[in-house]
């Protein structure tokens, strides 16, 4: 039986180059984060991430997404080093990146700001959203919840006319028999961050997602390893999985994991899936398995919107 293997990693926040910073800087929301920055590079380590990537690389998963946070500030040089990191993962149709709040941190609004990543954020060959990847058994719902904010707010937006694409695209019966996975930087569900970094607007995502249903939603943001639920169609439960940050040292309070999601047919004709979770066990060099959990038993084991639970 064939299993296709799906790898999601987030919130790698890269160290960003020595010239991150511009005159420009000086009176805006970058120069704050650069503040908080030399507390977060203490928690974010290159050498890490490079575990990390390592540990995935040998795994050879069948696809990556990468859910937010590439880098600290968003200044055209962190964007453009951040390319230069996903270029060196491999070709950028097996990676798919939704953008994070630290991607979008300051200036103009749009997702032409993220030009730069354009072959990683789907095949449509331009900064739009959502994109719709069909990979193997899968069909990749990608979502840009990532906007500029107000010092001091991570929060996270999609919009109508977002929300209203994703509404066709989950919709149309050409992916009906996929396996759907609808990913976005900030988490859906109630509770899962404080309202200063939550969606603006997951009501109206949780609304979408109870029409047209999906199998699986996959978010950063949260820097843990959390499992949600929300609701799909006729009361069913669409499983929520949020992974930490792919640089977060060890013995911190959420070190580094990737989660394999590896789905394949299931004996009455659907699909299954199970997550693999890898991460650094304290005391031990590298990555290694932490534990593997069905898709069921973590859609069971959610308790819907107020889950704050962790894998
Ligand atoms: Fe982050
Ligand atoms: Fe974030």
């Amino acid at each position: 039986m064939s299993i296709y293997r799906i790898a999601h990693l987030s919130d790698p926040h890269l160290p960003p180059p020595p010239d991150a910073f511009g005159w420009k800087d000086v009176v805006t929301k970058r120069l704050l984060s650069r503040v908080a920055w030399r507390r977060k590079r203490k928690v974010h380590r290159p050498e890490v991430l490079a575990a990390l990537v390592a540990d995935l690389k040998a795994a050879n998963p069948d696809h990556v997404v990468i859910s937010g946070d590439l880098t600290n500030f968003a200044s055209h040089t962190e964007i453009m080093a951040a390319r230069a990191w996903l270029e060196s993962l491999g070709p950028a149709s097996d990676f798919t990146v939704s953008p994070g709040n630290h991607d979008a941190l300051a200036g103009a609004g749009g997702p032409e700001r993220f030009a730069a990543w354009t072959p990683w954020l789907g095949d449509a060959g331009e900064a739009a959203f959502p994109q719709v990847r069909v990979r193997g058994p899968a069909a990749i719902f990608n979502l840009c919840s990532a906007v500029p904010t107000a010092p001091h707010l991570a929060t996270g937006r999609l919009g109508a006319e977002q929300l209203e694409r994703l509404d066709a695209a989950l919709a149309d019966p050409v992916h009906a028999e996929r396996f759907r996975i609808v990913v976005l930087h900030h988490p859906p569900q109630k509770g899962a961050v404080s309202r200063r970094k939550a969606l603006d607007d997951q009501d109206a995502l949780r609304a979408v997602l109870a029409r047209r249903g999906a199998d699986l939603v996959l978010h950063g943001h949260a820097h843990e390893a959390l499992v949600g639920a929300v609701l799909g169609p006729n009361g069913s439960v669409i499983p929520v999985l949020g992974v930490p940050s792919a640089s977060a040292r060890p013995g911190g309070h959420s070190p580094a994991r990737w989660h394999a999601i590896e789905i394949e047919d299931g004996p009455d004709g659907g699909r299954r899936a199970r997550i693999v979770v890898r991460g650094i066990e304290p005391g031990r060099d590298g990555l290694a398995e932490l534990g593997r959990y069905s898709l069921v038993d973590l859609a069971r084991k959610a308790t819907l919107h107020t889950d704050r639970a962790s894998l």
